[in-house]
């Protein structure tokens, strides 16, 4: 069984879709990652971002894995070409240059591509903004995760000072709202509901409640 769980930056879609995920036993996917680790790389290796060519070669020469931590229930540690980049993937740098290589057609052919092999595994819970309409649109469970710009802006805030990161609450704000502006407006694969997706408006709900709304779907299906 597949369970997709797409929405914008802060919508709480990674601690969602992980607490789910360790709740039911299944596999992981944050395809996010991937594309940020795509990212990282192209930045690494000076590539102008919008040369989709060079950007792309990266796409599709590049394997992106992930491993668990000693003792973590889920494969959090994320690797490009073997280098662990999960703590570089989450820098303020790779977060304004994700939404330009992401809108890249070559760069999303091969992560999808990848995506499908990982997602092959049988019951897996694949966090993303396209998984429910065009990675997995047969998935048995679409989530689609929304909260309010203050909310999110909110979330992300504390999420980077909980990383030790120096928060600047405006530029966090402008930030969220020029990734969903390029994630939401780009042609291929916009950030947007499939039309069979169970959204959830997060605003002022408990973790536990989204938790167990999404649990309560699936209950449907694995009575
Ligand atoms: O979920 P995240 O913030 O880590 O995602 C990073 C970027 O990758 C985000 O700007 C949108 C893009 N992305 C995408 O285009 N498609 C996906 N399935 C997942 C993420």
């Amino acid at each position: 069984m597949i369970i997709a769980i797409d929405g914008p930056a802060g919508s709480g879609k990674s601690t969602v879709a992980k607490l789910v995920a360790e709740k039911l036993g299944f596999h992981y996917l944050d395809t996010g990652a991937m594309y940020r680790a795509v990212a990282f790389r192209a930045l690494v290796d000076g590539v102008r971002l919008t040369d989709e060519e060079r950007v792309g070669l990266i796409a599709e020469n590049c394997e992106v894995s992930f491993a668990h931590d000693e003792g973590e229930a889920l494969p959090t540690r994320v690797f490009i070409d073997g280098q662990d980049v999960t703590a570089a993937i989450r820098a303020p740098q790779v977060d304004d240059a994700v939404s330009a290589v992401a809108s890249l057609q070559r760069v999303r052919a091969a992560m999808v591509k990848q995506q499908r092999r990982i997602g092959a595994q049988d019951d897996i819970v694949i966090e993303g903004r396209d998984i429910g309409t065009v990675v997995f649109p047969d998935a048995e469970l679409k989530v689609f995760l929304t909260a309010s710009p203050e909310e999110r802006s909110r979330r992300r805030a504390a999420q980077q000072a909980a990383q030790g990161v120096l928060v600047d609450p405006a530029g966090v704000r402008d930030a969220i709202d020029k990734r969903d502006l390029a994630d939401s407006t780009r042609q291929i694969a916009p950030l947007t509901p499939a039309p069979d997706a169970r959204v959830i408006d997060t605003t002022g709900l408990s973790l536990d409640e989204v938790v167990a709304r999404v649990v309560a779907y699936i209950e449907v299906w694995r009575p």
